[in-house]
């Protein structure tokens, strides 16, 4: 007999901790039950003695095994597969998506059991159990089922929600830029940020579901940018995303900032791996190397600024507004390399620099100014720029060439930049390399993204629950 454990089954409690002290150990199942309200037992019984049980979480639209167990002298009667039938017809019954597990890679026996119920290995846990990997398991259910992930990005100054369909396809994003506000500073104003990103959240998304004609109801799941960023503005969008998730009881999936501007190339074109991926923004300029959907390899990044921040810092010398990048691109196109400028950490390294740069433009205004001559703006936007493409295609196509990748990806605000983008484009084609470029509109900071991105997390189990917090400084994982 198959019968759910309860809390106040207190006879039945205290034999499964005794029969598998092994599992329970550590874990009392009292603060299991009373700390997760997604927790469940089913105990098999034999002569009401318990003889095996499975622990699993229903969170939701799924359902993960978290332990399962059947005392040795009772293997091989079927103890098992009863548990999990039993699992089975719940999980049909509470129609859920997926049932997911993890299991050690040399459990064959578990493997076999778990494969013959439609379990499909998706993806190896490095190191799982001390020493040895496990296998992340999935079955899924109603596999036709379309996905929608409703993606929220505040980490800086666009406040944005939009909805997409397996990770592909945008059903609807609304993005309400601060720019115009934080233009008279010359800079994002980090707490105006945070409380415009306020006043107009919840406008962004009520425009957002009605240009999909959609209700909170039909959204999948949540997915939300926690970091990096800044801290008030990430608040405000994690606030809203855990707020929106326990109202409507919705799984809620952490994104990472850097890995939505990467999968913002998945919306114009499926993504193939491995691949590179070269992140130019206003806090980012890194190479990274992907493997597989959310397998992230930094292979170097900045010692200094950013390229954007570099972008626009240079615009303040040259008087050009923030963001100073889309202007000095235009500038740039119609000038001339006229002005000699040093090529930063022009070295074999995947690593780049850009404040001796900037420093070097600064100090060539300044003594211009001094002497009185007369700068030529757009002849110094071009050569700016030209060092800016060298450099990053030299370090870009060295470490396609170095890892043998043959497909490149570039992420980021800078990625709108023309000139780099058509210097890429020049080069991949010479070299056999595939590519693919963000949409324009897509480049810098939206919520498509978030929601793109948030679908192979997803996929991946990479959920969170309501404890989540925003972080200012954060690791791509
Ligand atoms: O990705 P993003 O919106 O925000 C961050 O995550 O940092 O990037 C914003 C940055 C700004 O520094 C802006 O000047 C730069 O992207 N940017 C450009 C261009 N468009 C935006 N830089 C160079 N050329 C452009 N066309
Ligand atoms: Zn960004």
């Amino acid at each position: 007999m198959i019968i759910k454990l309860e809390l106040s089954n207190e006879d039945y409690i205290k034999e499964l901790e005794e029969k598998f002290s092994d599992i329970f150990l550590n874990n009392s199942i009292k603060s299991d039950f009373k700390n997760n309200p997604y927790t469940n037992y089913l105990i098999y019984l034999i002569d009401d003695k318990i003889v095996g049980f499975l622990n699993y979480y229903f969170m939701y639209d799924r359902m993960e095994i978290v332990n399962f167990n059947v005392l040795d002298y009772f293997q091989n009667r079927h103890i098992g597969s009863s548990l999990l039938n039993k699992l089975m017809e719940e999980a049909q019954e509470k129609d859920v998506n997926n049932i997911t597990l993890e299991v050690r890679v040399d459990n064959e026996k578990a493997i076999y059991l778990y494969e013959k119920y439609g379990f499909k290995k998706v993806n190896i846990r490095n190191n799982y159990y001390r020493g040895v990997d496990g296998y992340l398991m999935v079955k899924e259910f109603n596999k036709n089922r379309d996905i929608y992930i409703l993606g929220i990005e505040s980490s800086c100054d666009e406040t944005s929600f939009s909805i997409v369909r397996n990770g592909i396809e945008e059903i609807a994003t609304v993005i309400s830029s601060q720019i115009d506000i934080h233009k008279q500073y010359g800079g994002v104003v980090p707490e105006i940020a945070s409380r415009a990103h306020i006043k107009n959240i919840t406008y962004v998304l009520e425009e957002c579901l009605s240009i999909a004609n959609m209700k909170m109801e039909n959204i999948t799941a949540i997915a939300v940018c926690f970091g990096p960023g800044l801290i008030g503005s990430l608040l405000v969008g994690v606030t809203v995303a855990k707020t929106l998730a326990f109202l409507y009881n919705k799984p809620l999936i952490p994104v990472h900032h850097i890995s939505g501007h990467i999968y913002a190339n998945n919306l114009v074109k499926r993504l193939e791996f491995p691949l590179i991926a070269l992140v130019i923004s206003g806090g980012h300029t890194e190479l990274i190397l992907m493997e597989k959907d959310y397998s992230f390899k930094k292979l170097g990044g900045t010692f200094d600024d950013a390229v954007g921040e570099c972008y626009d810092k240079v615009g303040r010398v040259l008087g050009v507004e923030y963001p100073a990048g889309p202007i000095i691109d235009k500038m740039a196109s119609i000038g001339n390399p006229s002005y000699e400028l040093p090529i930063p950490l022009n070295d074999d390294s995947y690593n780049f620099s850009f404040s001796g740069l900037k420093s070097a433009i600064i100090n060539l205004v300044h003594n211009e100014e001094q002497r009185g001559n007369v700068i030529n703006k757009e002849d110094l936007a071009c050569s700016f720029q030209n060092i800016v493409i060298e450099i990053l295609t030299k370090k870009t196509m060295k470490a396609l060439k170095d890892y043998n990748i043959h497909n490149l990806i570039l992420a980021g605000g800078v990625s709108a930049n023309i000139g780099i983008r058509n210097k890429f484009k020049e080069l991949c084609e010479e070299n056999n390399i595939n590519y693919i470029f963000p949409s324009i509109k897509y480049s810098t900071d939206n919520g498509a993204m978030i929601a793109a991105s948030g679908y192979y997390a997803y996929l991946d189990n990479r959920l969170s629950d309501l404890t989540i917090n925003a972080e200012s400084i954060v690791e791509l994982k």
